[in-house]
């Protein structure tokens, strides 16, 4: 393959791009409504196709949906951890993406660094699909506006609101708010927010993002409250995180501030008492499981994009 499609980041994506790949995962969901889990999709477009699945971090979702989604889509997956494979005693990046090519149709990556990421991209011959990296974690973001899509919003008319730490899943819904029109606030402690660079990069796009310090102000008639870990995978100063960062938890005040019906979203793993109250993360205004389900569906549309049925 000379020009491989890679997915690596939303703000490097077109935004009509990014909207047909959505609009496929709806389509993908809703074609298979009444199949068993383990079925195939009617087209199973990519049967005797393999997707490599390597992560250099733990993983439930990201591992489960993607190995789903090639055994629908008619295909199939390998899975290993980088300390199973040669990257884990020094064998390039570069090197392994050649050899990956010449075995594998498309490579799905965690990695520690996005570098890793972006060298593997640049030496495969076959797609490279970011399954989350330090600086983002675009796969997620995708699941999560089919979210809230299916539950009837229109993304250009919502504000969602990105509360706590200014990390990874923070990045993605930043790089995604031009091509899809929403208005974001984020609201950080002071020391945990988004770098500026970042920010003024996605308004010079065209996004509409509002940083405001204080919680409750950032979450007063938002259509959307999202949260995340306090302590990523990776960061190694937890108990100073936890200390800093509870101001900004996602609880019943802050649902309280936002619209009516306002939906609580989280990517999970979660922690409860943490960055958000069990009355918040178990209550009705929560999709979270919704927003896991759809891993699978809008990581379907994603590796259709990249692999090109
Ligand atoms: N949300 C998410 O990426 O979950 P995993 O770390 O379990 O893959
Ligand atoms: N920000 C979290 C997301 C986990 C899916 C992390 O990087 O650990």
């Amino acid at each position: 393959m000379s020009n491989p499609k890679h997915f690596l980041s939303l703000a490097d994506i077109e935004a009509s791009e990014l909207r047909s790949i959505l609009n496929e995962a709806h389509r993908i969901k809703s074609a298979r409504k009444a199949l068993p889990k383990g079925h195939l999709d009617a087209d199973a477009p990519f049967k005797g196709e393999t997707l490599a699945l390597i992560f250099e971090k733990s993983s439930t979702r990201t591992r489960f949906s993607f190995d789903m989604a090639m055994r629908q889509l008619g295909g199939s997956s390998i899975t290993a951890t980088s300390s199973d494979m040669q990257i884990g005693r020094g064998e390039t990046i570069e090197d392994t993406a050649k050899v990956l090519s010449r075995f594998v149709d498309g490579i799905m990556l965690r990695a520690n660094k996005h570098d890793t990421l972006t060298t593997l991209a640049h030496n495969s011959d076959v797609p490279v699909i970011n399954g989350l990296t330090d600086y983002n974690h675009p796969c997620q973001i995708m699941a999560d506006l089919q979210t809230l899509e299916e539950r009837g919003g229109n993304l250009e008319d919502m504000t969602l609101t990105w509360v706590g730490d200014g990390n990874n899943v923070a990045v993605s819904f930043i790089n995604a708010a031009a091509k899809f029109g929403y208005k974001l606030r984020i609201s950080c402690p002071d020391g945990y927010t988004v770098p500026g660079q970042i920010v003024e990069a996605a308004r010079g796009r065209g996004a509409k993002i509002e940083t405001i310090t204080n919680p409750l102000n950032a979450c007063e008639n938002t259509d959307v409250v999202i949260a995340d870990t306090f302590v990523s995978m990776g960061d190694t100063d937890a108990e100073q995180r936890l200390k800093d960062l509870m101001s900004h938890q996602a609880n019943d005040a802050l649902m309280n501030a936002a619209a009516k019906n306002a939906i609580f979203l989280h990517c999970l793993p979660a922690h409860r008492g943490e960055e958000v109250s069990a009355s918040v993360i178990d209550g009705p205004q929560s999709a979270v499981f919704d927003e896991a389900e759809n891993r699978l569906h809008a990581q379907k549309a994603v590796i259709r994009w990249c692999l090109k049925a």
